[in-house]
């Protein structure tokens, strides 16, 4: 009997999907890009200073926020996310009042 070597699929790749809840509009964040950068992007201007998640100038709380994790999920209300430092990883979906 052979046996073949069987590869797992590759994950899919992961993304932030970033709702601008007041804007009407959703971004789907790259895994190379931060939050703040596609935001940049698509031409909305989001107070920024250090760039590397120091001096809070970028700091969000979002209306909504889903992560791979669950007990950053289920806090009564979302802690602030540093946008600048922002990728995809642990947040899935971003749920911003902008
Ligand atoms: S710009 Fe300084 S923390 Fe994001």
């Amino acid at each position: 009997m052979k046996w073949k070597r069987r590869r797992g699929r590759p994950e899919p790749p992961r993304v932030v999907i970033v709702e601008l809840r007041r804007s009407g509009v959703e971004l789907v964040v790259p895994p190379t890009s931060t939050v703040l950068e596609a935001l940049e992007r698509n031409g909305f201007a989001v107070a920024s200073m250090c760039r590397a998640g120091v001096c809070g100038a970028c700091e969000h709380r979002p209306l909504e926020i889903e992560t791979t994790s669950v007990a950053r999920e289920n806090r009564p209300v979302p802690e602030p996310v540093r946008l600048c430092v922002t990728t995809a990883g642990t947040v899935t979906r971003l749920v911003l009042d902008l």
